[in-house]
Order: structure tokens, then C-alpha cells, then sequence
């Protein structure tokens, strides 16, 4: 089992829209996926397990009252399986903060999956914020995804999280995790703001950028309030299309061995 988390501690830049649609596109492949939600907010939760009542959160598996096993929500998406996030998760912070090693609590929560080899992949979508739960996703991983919106100060604060990610590595908390790739979001080709923006991080980061960008299209941002993933919502759309494109560069970079120690 791969841990991917998808974080970026600016919010709105389609983290969750991420998590979301590329956990589906994996499952539509046939790998097995768990798709963890570690927001507060609970939007994955809804996009995915909308007809879910009251699913458990880690929240159980985090305070030590239940084991992870009890948390799987199986969703009405062939091969996803969801761990829900309510708000309950928010004072969850500050409980986990008291704790001993209280950066490697989601690591254990997990470990059980991964020693079963439970999944082909789960993947963590994170708060925006570089929290508690964030931290203790980057340190439960083994890469991370970073979603970046084609904006202008698209990379502000990015030097910020690779940081914490170097510290967190330097730490011996988790000395092995590394950079699946940057996302490019929420792409408008009718700007050539965005055109240059991308154009600008590709020379600065070159194969660490993901090929795929998600184009800005409101069917992606629509289908969450429908509960649905952009699969069942417009599947033939160019949403759809650019997601499960990224579905199948993140299974390529994935046989490849391809990660990046820093952006
Ligand atoms: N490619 C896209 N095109 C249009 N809207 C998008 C796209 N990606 C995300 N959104 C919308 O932008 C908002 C923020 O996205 P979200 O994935 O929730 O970001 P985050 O999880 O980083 O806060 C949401 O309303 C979402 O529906
Ligand atoms: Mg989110």
C-alpha cells in the first residue's frame, strides 16, 4: 500500500477536488483505493460517501478508542472505500497535539492497512493548513501531491511546505517520504495569465510538474453538490478527461519509481 498526501497548506487551490477525482480515476483502473479525509469540512466525505450516515472518521483510531479497520466506509464506487472526516476532526488537533509523538499518529492509525497491504493506495487529503493533521499526513506518507492554482502567486509558499516536508525527513519522523509531483489547477486557456504561469513553473520545475493540468471547468466545481466524482457527473467532459489522465501519469510515475526529493 502507496500513502499519497495531497497538501498544500493555501486553501482553494483543488486539493480535495484532487483527492477526490484521482482516488476515482484510480478506482475506474481497478486499483484498490482508500481515500482518507482529513478535512474538518468534510468535502470529500460528501463528494464521495454523501449517502454514508454518520461514517466514522479516524478520529476513533486516533484517540486509541477504535481500531482503523472499524473506519472503512465502502462507497457506491467500485474499489473506493472512504475514511469519512466530520467536524469532529477539528478538536482532534488539539487532543493529538497533547499526545507523545504527536507527529506519528495518523502513521500508526494506518499501519495496521499498510501491513496488510489493505489497499493498492490511499490517499490523504488534507486541511488547508499546516496543522497538526497536515503534518501528521506528510509523516504517514510516502509522497506528496502538491495542487498548485494557475494564478499569480501560485508558488507563494511553496517554499514554506517543502520546508516542513525537509524537516519531517531530517527528523527521522519519516526520513523516506518524497515528492510525487506539483499539480497545476484550475487552468482557464482563455487567460494568458494562466498560460504563463504554467509556462513559468514548467521551466522552474521541470519533470517534477506534473504533464496533465486540470483545466478550470464548472462541472468540477458543480459535482460535489451533486455528491457525485467528475466521472459520474460528466464523464465525457474535459474534467473527466484531464483527471484520468492524471490517474494514469501518477500510475506511470509510480512504476517508474519516479519522486523528487524537493520542488
Ligand atoms: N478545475 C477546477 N475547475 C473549477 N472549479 C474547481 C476546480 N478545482 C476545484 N474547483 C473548485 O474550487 C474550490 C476549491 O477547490 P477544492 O478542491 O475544494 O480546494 P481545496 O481542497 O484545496 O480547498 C471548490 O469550490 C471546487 O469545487
Ligand atoms: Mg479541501
Amino acid at each position: 500500500m502507496k500513502v499519497l498526501a495531497v497538501a498544500n497548506q493555501k486553501g482553494g487551490v483543488g486539493k480535495t477536488t484532487t483527492s477526490v477525482n484521482l482516488a476515482a480515476g484510480l478506482a475506474a483502473k481497478g486499483q484498490s483505493v482508500l481515500l482518507v479525509d482529513l478535512d474538518p469540512q468534510g468535502n470529500a466525505t460528501s463528494a464521495v460517501g454523501a449517502e454514508l450516515e454518520n461514517p466514522p472518521t479516524l478520529y476513533g483510531p486516533l484517540t486509541g478508542a477504535s481500531e482503523v479497520g472499524t473506519c472503512l466506509s465502502p462507497t457506491r464506487i467500485p474499489h473506493l472505500t472512504l475514511i469519512a472526516a466530520n467536524i469532529d476532526l477539528a478538536g482532534l488537533e488539539i487532543e493529538v497535539a497533547r499526545m507523545d509523538d504527536h507527529l506519528l499518529q495518523i502513521r500508526r492509525a494506518l499501519q495496521p492497512l499498510r501491513e496488510a497491504d489493505a489497499f493498492d493506495f490511499a490517499i490523504l487529503d488534507c486541511p488547508p493548513s499546516l496543522g497538526i493533521l497536515m503534518t501528521n499526513a506528510l509523516v504517514a506518507a510516502d509522497q506528496l501531491l502538491v495542487p498548485v492554482q494557475c494564478e499569480y502567486y501560485a508558488l507563494e509558499g511553496l517554499g514554506k511546505l517543502m520546508f516542513v516536508m525537509g524537516q519531517i525527513r531530517e527528523s527521522g519522523a519519516n526520513p523516506d517520504l518524497t515528492l510525487s509531483g506539483l499539480l497545476m489547477t484550475m487552468f482557464d486557456r482563455r487567460t494568458n495569465l494562466a498560460e504563463a504561469v504554467v509556462k513559468d513553473v514548467r521551466a522552474h520545475f521541470q519533470e517534477v510538474l506534473y504533464d496533465t493540468v486540470i483545466p478550470r471547468t464548472v462541472r468540477l466545481s458543480e459535482a460535489p453538490s451533486f455528491g457525485r466524482t467528475i466521472f459520474e457527473h460528466d464523464p465525457r467532459g474535459p474534467g473527466a478527461e484531464a483527471y484520468g489522465k492524471l490517474a494514469r501519469e501518477f500510475l506511470k510515475r509510480h512504476e517508474d519509481k519516479l519522486a523528487f526529493v524537493n520542488a
